[in-house]
């Protein structure tokens, strides 16, 4: 008997298509068990513990789709030996030159420079996720608050980098990493043009929920 899967999805229609797809493959041995469920709420069975956990309900920027409540759901109820797939995503924030960064990728630029990392913001792994599984449940809703995380700007070079984006980094397994642009999951997202507020350090934040997303502040300079 090989390594077998149990496989959820919370809609119809995609198992519909999954059932027809491993038919198609010839790969019906490698299935457990196929159910309807919402894998935020799941429960692993306690007679059939997991040894590999496998989500992609994700966009870039960990927006929109329940990833991170997957994550936070299921993660806490497996084997201390279990692996995570993907094992890291990090979030980070990043000032972009984005004309500079479309004539560098025209000219197949190998060492780019319109992009300026500032710092990490966010960061979903199982050492994390176990940290914060207890700590930042809100009562109303289910959803999660993360740690706040503030970003300080170097302001003079605003004028250089005008938009902040945040990059997605995914580090899939062992060597296996979706680097930027290598995906559309990994493609730069855009959040603010900071030429006008130009602030000294933003506060961000991320939060699950119905709209789970990374939330941002800053104070605006008058001048
Ligand atoms: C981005 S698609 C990816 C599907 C698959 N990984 C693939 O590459 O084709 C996300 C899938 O997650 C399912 N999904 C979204 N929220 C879910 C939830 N809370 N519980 C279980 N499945 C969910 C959606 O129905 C959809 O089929």
């Amino acid at each position: 008997m090989p390594e077998q899967f149990t496989l959820l999805d919370i809609n119809e229609q995609s198992l519909t298509t999954l059932k027809k797809l491993f038919k198609l493959l010839e790969l019906e041995n490698y299935i457990y068990k196929i159910e309807k469920a919402d894998a935020t709420q799941w429960e692993v069975p306690r007679d059939k513990p997991i040894d590999i956990f496998i989500s992609e309900t994700m966009q870039r920027a960990l927006r929109k789709e329940p990833q991170v409540a997957i994550c936070m759901n299921i993660v806490p109820q497996l084997p201390e030996h279990a692996v995570m797939i993907p094992e890291q995503i990090i979030l980070s924030a990043a000032l972009i030159n984005v004309s500079k960064r479309m004539q560098e990728k025209l000219d197949n630029i190998l060492e780019p420079n319109s992009v300026f990392e500032l710092d990490t913001i966010y960061t979903l792994n199982k050492e994390e996720i176990l940290k914060n599984s207890s700590l930042h449940r809100q009562n109303n809703g289910g959803s999660y608050l993360f740690p706040k995380k503030v970003v300080s700007i170097p302001t003079e070079i605003i004028d250089d980098y005008p938009t902040l984006h945040i990059l997605t980094d995914i580090h899939i397994y062992k060597e296996e990493r979706l680097l930027i642009d290598e995906s559309q999951l990994t493609m730069p997202i855009k959040i603010a043009e900071l030429k006008q507020d130009r602030p000294s350090e933003i506060t961000f934040q991320y939060r699950t929920g119905e709209m789970p997303e990374v939330q941002f502040s800053f104070e605006k300079i008058l001048v």
